[in-house]
């Protein structure tokens, strides 16, 4: 699926040879990539985006978008040109004002050549006016833009930007967003963060959305169709938008009943995790037929399939624990997936522990004991799994069994200190999984490299189950029950589906 990477170099050797003007023979182009290993061609090198205001235009009909992102970015390095991440057709491209050439290169890297070179630290002003059917284009073979019979939305990791908005596309450069969609009157546009305005002429309606904090590429999401939206504020003071589409057939009872608890669960994750970080919370429901959920910065996606079997507050919990492990700290590379996913998995188990539907170590022994020594559900390392394993079962299951092996080797008290510090000490920023040890070890006092090792980098079953913690009950999280465990229900149906 993301597996294709194209000879290294051959797309370096080409930029490298651009044209590159005589006075500024010293400089060269930023790189195609931004250095991921997993993902040699993501992002760009050269620069550093600040935000993203998208002005756009879409007619469900046709799936024609059209548009114009204008990108506020400071360059890093001295450079004579740069990359943006892009897939759509391109008519002008504008740096500081004026006009630059543009040519597209690989799979979808768009090279910018301004008249001048730019010096480093500059800050650059980039307009980009395009216009395409997003359905129609792929890269690698694939097309993460998924139409609806009513339209289309945008939701998909690590890649969905390219078919919607040119970017530094990793989440290591994050940014703030304006983004304003104009859809035919009784279509609506959904997007991140707060409702700016609506507006109406000429048969047309305009949403513009604000994303006021720093939000990665692949966290921006654009769902456009009939929807019905509800309004609240949680008892904690978070508001919630969540929006359905109206054609949701009969999951949309299973639908509400879910998302419709946002602010509750909201509320409850803050005991654990620290104050909601951002300005608005909620999800969508777009009458898709993909079978995951994405954690959408303030505005989660969820498929209709979420809900085929009644209600999944898990997925919710899953979904909005993300807002903080991910969302508001989010991976300095690819490979630290398990800060994501590692503990939106153990906070459904916390959820479940407190639904009184299994605690979080019966969860972990369970999920131990199910898988014997030769499965190859260890051969997966949470820890660094691999592009062609970034989403597999492992990095959840083994993931969130890893957070109650440290939780049982630093006891509750610095475990809860923990989880609740780490947002805090990242906030809005990028961190890796050596340093999530590394703090972990900070707050614990604990040194915790042989565990880290055992349980995230080891291709084989650790040979003992996370030990159940000596003694400590568990510290107040606002709304938290003690939990009576009656009995496993399974944590089936909730999220890490897999493939497209
Ligand atoms: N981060 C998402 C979640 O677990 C997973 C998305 C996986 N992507 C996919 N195309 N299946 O909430
Ligand atoms: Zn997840």
């Amino acid at each position: 699926m993301h597996r294709r990477i194209l000879a290294p170099g051959a797309l370096a050797a080409a930029s490298l040879l651009l044209a590159v003007p005589a006075s500024a023979a010293s400089r060269s182009p930023g790189a195609p990539g931004i250095g991921d290993p997993y993902y040699p061609y993501y992002g760009n090198g050269g620069y550093d985006v600040s935000h993203y205001d998208l002005r756009l235009q879409y007619q469900p009909r046709t799936d024609a978008l059209e548009g114009t992102a204008t990108i506020s970015a400071r360059t890093t390095q001295d450079l004579s040109g740069f990359d943006l991440d892009f897939l759509l057709d391109v008519s002008e491209v504008r740096v500081n004002g004026a006009r630059a050439a543009f040519t597209a290169s690989g799979e979808h890297e768009l090279v910018v050549t301004p008249k001048a070179p730019l010096a480093a630290g500059t800050p650059i002003t980039v307009v980009v006016r395009y216009s395409g059917v997003p359905s129609t284009k792929s890269a690698y073979g694939f097309t993460t833009w998924h139409r609806t019979p009513d339209g289309a939305v945008a939701a998909d990791e690590p890649e969905a930007a390219w078919w919607w908005f040119p970017s530094n596309d990793h989440p290591s450069d994050k940014a703030t967003y304006d983004v304003s969609v104009a859809v035919p009157d009784g279509t609506r546009a959904i997007s991140n963060g707060t409702l700016q305005s609506t507006s109406s002429k000429l048969g047309w309606t305009r949403y513009t959305w604000r994303q006021n904090k720093p939000q990665a590429t692949y966290l921006a999401t654009l769902a456009l169709g009939r929807f019905d939206l509800t309004t609240s504020t949680s008892e904690g003071g978070v508001p919630v938008v969540n929006a359905y589409s109206e054609d949701l057939g009969d999951d949309e009872g299973a639908a509400r009943a879910s998302l419709e608890r946002t602010g509750e669960i909201v509320d409850w994750l803050s005991g654990y995790f620290g104050p909601y970080p951002f300005a608005s919370a909620g999800g969508y429901v777009p009458n898709t037929t993909t079978g995951y959920a994405l954690e959408t910065q303030t505005r989660v996606f969820y498929s209709p399939k979420q809900f085929a079997n009644g209600s999944n507050t898990s997925v919710v919990v899953h979904e909005l624990a993300h807002q903080w492990y991910g969302d508001d700290v989010s991976l300095k590379g690819w490979k630290d997936i398990w800060l994501n996913e590692g503990f939106a998995r153990y906070a459904q188990w916390l959820w479940s522990e407190h639904e009184g539907e299994g605690t979080a170590q019966e969860l972990a022994d369970y999920v131990y004991a199910s898988h014997p020594a030769d499965d190859p559900f260890w051969t997966v390392a949470p820890g660094d799994p691999g592009p062609d394993h970034q989403f597999d079962t492992p990095v959840y299951d083994r993931g969130a069994l890893a957070v109650q092996a440290l939780r049982n080797e630093i006891g509750d008290d610095a475990f809860f200190a923990l989880l609740k510090g780490w947002p805090k000490e990242h906030a809005y920023g990028n961190a890796s999984v050596a340093d999530f040890q590394r703090y972990a070890e900070q707050v614990s006092g604990t040194p915790l490299a042989a565990l880290f090792d055992t349980w995230l980098f080891r291709p084989s079953k650790p040979a003992a189950p996370a030990a159940r913690a000596a003694s400590v009950a568990q510290p107040a999280a606002p709304g938290t029950a003690v939990a009576q465990p009656r009995s496993w229900k399974g944590i089936e149906a909730t999220n890490g589906v897999h493939g497209r």
